[in-house]
Formats: structure tokens, C-alpha cells, sequence
């Protein structure tokens, strides 16, 4: 996935690099751009980057829409409005909410505030790894903790791992890629325990697709609590880039002094649209029963595959090929899927995204192929 996305940044990067010094004609085409997702119908499927294969919204379209026009302004009231039906979507103050572009800004805000004091950090393995090559740039040593055998984060070993020199711990609940989720008590009580001498970041990415409560109401209160969320996920927003940070309205003032423009790193047209797909409550129930129909779907198929199946409670499904007869990466190469690598090589461990029940439906079929 790394290198997807990479390979994809690369192309984007490419694109607007024309933009500079020359006329339309260099501008990329969506093919350069997507390859072949964009096209209809697609000829390849993406099933590696946990996107919502339905977003973005109806009123998040119509924002967009709305807003293209007016994105010769800044905007000084948008950022403000959106914080605010945050605040009161997730049950906090204003002071407590942090925008940024996509949690991915979140995550690195936080791991350069943890490093200003020099130290490591802890984090479970597999898990989501990209804000981590920040924190190891910014100084910290990296300590992985493997997960338990059903590919939970070990929160005991995550406990006894902390040292008077860890100064962040890195807990994705639900976990990407294992898709397993800690009850909010038995999480809870790790939590508060971690946070007497450190950072504590909540990545809670896949938290809408759980019915597990958000810990957003711990980490307004607790100095040493982050939860960094996303609309990229649930609310189909990914290309849009917004997410946002709860914490301690002090924890909230220092993350600010090292963001370059305090909650002004989306841009007005992806605002409003995360205004107004918090408004969607219809996009987002079907975006969760679809999805998990279509996650329920795929589990039973892999099983029925022999894959050895880890239950989700998030819009990706991870499992073992070790006992598949076929050469799983070779039927997705030849069927253009992109899915991912291995995650883990000991027990051939990977992940598939959620995609429409017709997509999954496909991808099972490629797989069932004698
Ligand atoms: C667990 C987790 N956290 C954070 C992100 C980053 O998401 P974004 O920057 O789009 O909010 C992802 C993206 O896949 C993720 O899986």
C-alpha cells in the first residue's frame, strides 16, 4: 500500500507540477491521475486504500459544487462552523477540536509536539504506520509491540513496554489493518493507566463503523489523551482531506502554534463539504449497512476459501492466504485488484477493502476461479 500510495502521490504530484509553467495541454488527464478507477465502467478495482466506495455525499456533492465558486476567497467563517458542529456532533467544547488535512496532519502535529523531548514511542505491530516515519524524523526511537494471537493490540505488552523515556503511544482502535477493536472499557483503563507519563494518540480512523463509544470525551479532559478523527472513511471525503484532532483545550493551543495556519489547512470547498456530509445522516447509515453487508459477504466467501478470517468492525477485512491453493497476488495482478501486500510473511497475513457488494462479489468470483 505504501508503495500505491506513494506511486499515486508521485502521479499527483506530476500533474500539478504542469501547472505551473505551461497551458492546459499539461495538465493531467483523470486517466494519468487514477489509472483506471475513475473510468465506468472500471475496468480494474481498488480495494486497497479504505475509501468509501459511495462518497461522497449527495449534500457533500452539492457543497462542493456550491463552493468551487467561491474558492477564490479564504474563508474565515467556514473553518469556525465546521469546529463548531464537530463540537457538537462528538460532544465537546470548540476549544477542544483541531482541523487538519485529513487525520494524516493530526497524527504528525502530534508526534512533533510528543518529540519535542527526546524518546521513543509505542506503537503495535501491524498497524497504521505512515504518521511514524514523522515521529522517528522528529527523533523518537520506534518500539513495536506484536499483536496478540487474534491480532488485537496487546495492551498489556503495550503497558510493559512504556519506559521513563516513551513520550507517545500510538493505540488505533479499530486497528488498520487487523480491523479489530478494544472494548471502551478494557481500553479505557489502559488509557488513563499510559497517559500518567505520556502521549497518548487514539487513532479512531474506523471508529463509525463500530458501535464502540469514541474516546473523544477522555482526551478533552486529559492533557496526555489526543484522538485524532477523519472524514475520510464513513463520510467518503478522503480525496477532500479533512479530519480533525479532540484534546485539552491547552493540548489544542500547542498543536496550533505548530500547525503553519491553525485549522486552515482545508481548503473552502472541502469544508463545506464536511459541514454538510455531517448533515447526511441518511449517506452515512447506508454507507454503514452497505459496507457491512458487503464485509459480512466477503468474510463468508473467504472462509469458504480456506482463508483464515479476523472479524471487522471496519471497512477492510485482513486474512491469511497461507492455506489458499492459488497464487493470491497473481489473481489480483492479472485481474487489475488493487489490494495490499503482506502485512505479516508468518501466517501470510493481508488486507482487502470493503468495496460495493459488486465489487466484492467480483473479486470473490477472480478468486474462485478453478
Ligand atoms: C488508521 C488510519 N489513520 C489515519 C489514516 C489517514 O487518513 P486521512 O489522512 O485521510 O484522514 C488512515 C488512512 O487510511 C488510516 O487507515
Amino acid at each position: 500500500m505504501a508503495t500505491n500510495r506513494r506511486a499515486l502521490l508521485k502521479q499527483i504530484g506530476l500533474g500539478i507540477a504542469g501547472i505551473g509553467f505551461s497551458t492546459q495541454e499539461t495538465f493531467a488527464s483523470d486517466q494519468e491521475l487514477f489509472g483506471d478507477f475513475q473510468a465506468d465502467p472500471i475496468p480494474g478495482l481498488r480495494l486497497s486504500s479504505n475509501e468509501n466506495p459511495y462518497g461522497p455525499s449527495p449534500l457533500a456533492r452539492q457543497a462542493f459544487a456550491k463552493y468551487s465558486n467561491a474558492s477564490n476567497r479564504y474563508s474565515w467563517t467556514l473553518g469556525p462552523a465546521l469546529i463548531a458542529a464537530i463540537a457538537k456532533k462528538t460532544a465537546v467544547a470548540t476549544e477542544n477540536v483541531l482541523l487538519g488535512a485529513g487525520s494524516t496532519e493530526i497524527l504528525d502535529l502530534v508526534c512533533k509536539l510528543a518529540a519535542s523531548e527526546k524518546g521513543n514511542f509505542i506503537v503495535g505491530f501491524p498497524s497504521y504506520p505512515y504518521w511514524s516515519i514523522t515521529a522517528e524524523t522528529a527523533g523518537l526511537k520506534k518500539l513495536t509491540v506484536p499483536l496478540t494471537v487474534d491480532k488485537k493490540l496487546d495492551l498489556p505488552a503495550m503497558q510493559k513496554a512504556i519506559t521513563p523515556e516513551t513520550r507517545l503511544i500510538y493505540v488505533c482502535n479499530p486497528n488498520n489493518p487487523s480491523g479489530t477493536v478494544h472494548k471502551r472499557n478494557d481500553l479505557e483503563q489502559f488509557v488513563l493507566e499510559a497517559s500518567k507519563t505520556a502521549i497518548v494518540l487514539i487513532d479512531e480512523a474506523y471508529i463509525d463503523f463500530s458501535t464502540e463509544k469514541s474516546m473523544v470525551d477522555l482526551a478533552a479532559k486529559n492533557d496526555n489523551i489526543i484522538v485524532a478523527r477523519t472524514f475520510s472513511k464513513i463520510y467518503g471525503l478522503a480525496g477532500a482531506r479533512v479530519g480533525f484532532g479532540v484534546a485539552t483545550k491547552k493540548r489544542i493551543e500547542q498543536l496550533s502554534e505548530i500547525q503553519s495556519w491553525p485549522n486552515g489547512s482545508t481548503s473552502v470547498a472541502s469544508t463545506a463539504a464536511a459541514l454538510a456530509s455531517l448533515n447526511d445522516l441518511k449517506f452515512v447509515q447506508d454507507s454503514y449497512r452497505l459496507i457491512s453487508e458487503a464485509r459480512a459477504y466477503t468474510i463468508k466467501e473467504l472462509e469458504k476459501l480456506g482463508m483464515i478470517v479476523i472479524p471487522s468492525t471496519t471497512s477492510f477485512v485482513y486474512f491469511s492466504i497461507k492455506n489458499f491453493k492459488k497464487d493470491y497476488f497473481k489473481i489480483l495482478e492479472t485481474n487489475k485488484i488493487e489490494g495490499t501486500g503482506l502485512y505479516e510473511e508468518e501466517g501470510k497475513w493481508t488486507r482487502i477493502t470493503v468495496g460495493t457488494m459488486k465489487e466484492m462479489q467480483r473479486f470473490i468470483n477472480y478468486l474462485q476461479v478453478k
